[in-house]
């Protein structure tokens, strides 16, 4: 048997890379008009970074990481997502000295999990992120949440629906963490084993199970909101009215709980309302991790950010029918007949790809007919047509393919002549 793509992976081919290229190319302008700059860190990192990082309770890091030892011993893991490098790297590269704080990141790349692979969920998928590090101002809140949403807006998606919460700071969520465990303690023995583990080391996480999902103690467990501190509610104020400000509409759901340990304060995900999207509708999600820095042994550094991935926001838009304004047709297509127009349309092709313009010609011999049906296919917006006749008389004739009418150039002022009929 031939060999075949792995699990929960996919090629994607021309036709679906050019959506990609547009889609990452939107992301890259957006993120330069909120002056978020580019950064790269490697597919693999420590293992420690995310049992340290995204919390060694949490799903990804129990269930779904890619941990491997390398030749050497080391025990490396492919990033199952993009915040705690992003951290490490910073720490690492002492960015919390640069002037301009706070530095603003964003990254576009492959995450990995091992998940059960269904409709808007990969083994590899690209994650777009963003993460603002060295500010604990509210005002930040909302822009991380105005790029998400802007990315969408410009997109085309309209079927949205931003939910927000607040996890609090330090104190209120130790204050929530004992409700919940006075909570859930009498009655755990109904839950799953995963549940009962998580009750001492983290029962925040009981409220994302989903296997326990329906049990009636989850409908009626302690809100954070109700637990949050003075500063803490004011914070969370203060973003709501930044929301407002900037008119993103939204709504604060006290159960919305991140799959991810890092988080305080603002946490939120954007959802898709599309009809026939399918059983998974978060696409987006992010919150503020104010600690991650300290435990994977930095400074105290304030961070906020968010990860989306590509696969979901192609989902939403094929569920709205959102068609993106794609280039597509090329500047020419060569047809040549005859052997020594053959051979000169080698050089043409050249210099018109020198000039600037999207070109092809025929390689496989076709006849005349073939090659216009070639650039047909191509949507070529011009033919020039080069016959053997045309090259003794130092001749070309050029086809406008909307309009059908035709002009002969000089060969010598050809791709000269033709820029013209592009200024
Ligand atoms: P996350 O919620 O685990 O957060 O993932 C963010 C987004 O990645 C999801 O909303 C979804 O669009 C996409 N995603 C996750 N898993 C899959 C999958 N298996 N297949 C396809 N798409 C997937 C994070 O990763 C955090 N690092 C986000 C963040 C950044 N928080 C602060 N800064």
């Amino acid at each position: 048997m031939s060999i075949q793509i792995p699990r929960g992976t996919q090629d994607l081919l021309p036709g679906t890379t050019e959506i990609w290229q547009y889609i990452e190319k939107t992301a890259r302008d957006l993120c330069s008009r909120y002056q978020y700059k580019e950064i790269r860190t490697p597919i693999f990192e420590h293992t420690e970074l995310f049992l340290r990082g995204v919390g060694d309770t949490t799903d990804i890091v129990q269930k779904e990481m890619y941990t491997f030892k390398d030749r050497g011993d080391r025990d490396l893991t492919l990033r199952p997502e993009g915040t705690a490098a992003v951290v490490r790297s910073y720490i690492e590269n002492k960015m919390f000295g640069l002037p301009n704080q706070p530095v603003k990141l964003y990254y576009i790349g492959p995450m990995f999990r091992y998940e059960r692979p269904q409709a808007g969920r990969f083994r590899q998928f690209v994650q777009f992120g963003i993460e603002a590090l060295g500010s604990k101002d509210p005002a930040i809140d909302a822009e991380v949440l105005a790029l998400a949403m802007g990315l969408y807006k410009e997109l085309g998606l309209k079927k949205l629906k931003l939910v927000i919460n607040s996890l609090g700071d330090k104190e209120s969520r130790t204050a929530h963490r004992n409700a919940l465990v006075d909570h859930f303690k009498p009655r755990i023995g109904e839950f799953c084993s995963d549940c009962q583990n998580r009750l001492e080391k983290n029962p925040l996480r009981i409220l994302d199970c989903k296997k326990d999902r329906d049990h009636e103690l989850m409908k009626t467990a302690p809100s954070i909101l109700e637990y949050l501190n003075e500063e803490s509610r004011t914070y969370f104020e203060k973003v709501q009215k930044y929301l407002t400000d900037i008119g993103i509409e939204f709504v604060v759901d006290p159960t919305l709980v991140r799959g991810l340990d890092y988080y305080n304060h603002t946490a939120f995900e954007i959802m898709s309302e599309a009809e026939g999207f399918g059983a998974i509708t978060t696409l987006c999600g992010g919150g503020r991790y104010n600690g991650l820095a300290e435990e994977i042994g930095g400074p105290e550094t304030p961070g906020i950010g968010f990860a989306l991935s590509i696969e979901r926001l192609i989902a939403a838009l094929q569920a709205e029918n959102v068609e993106l304004p794609i280039e597509q047709g090329i500047d020419c297509y060569l047809v040549s007949l005859g052997d020594a127009a053959k051979d000169y349309s080698v050089k043409l092709a050249y210099d018109l790809r020198n000039a600037g313009f999207t070109v092809e010609k025929d390689y496989n011999d076709r006849k005349v007919k073939a090659q216009f049906k070639s650039a047909d296919r191509l949507e070529a917006k011009f033919v020039a047509v080069l016959g053997d006749d045309e090259l003794a008389n130092g001749k070309i004739n050029v086809k406008n393919m909307a309009s059908g009418e035709q002009v002969e150039y000089e060969l010598t002022s050809f791709v000269a002549e033709f820029k013209k009929l592009y200024a």
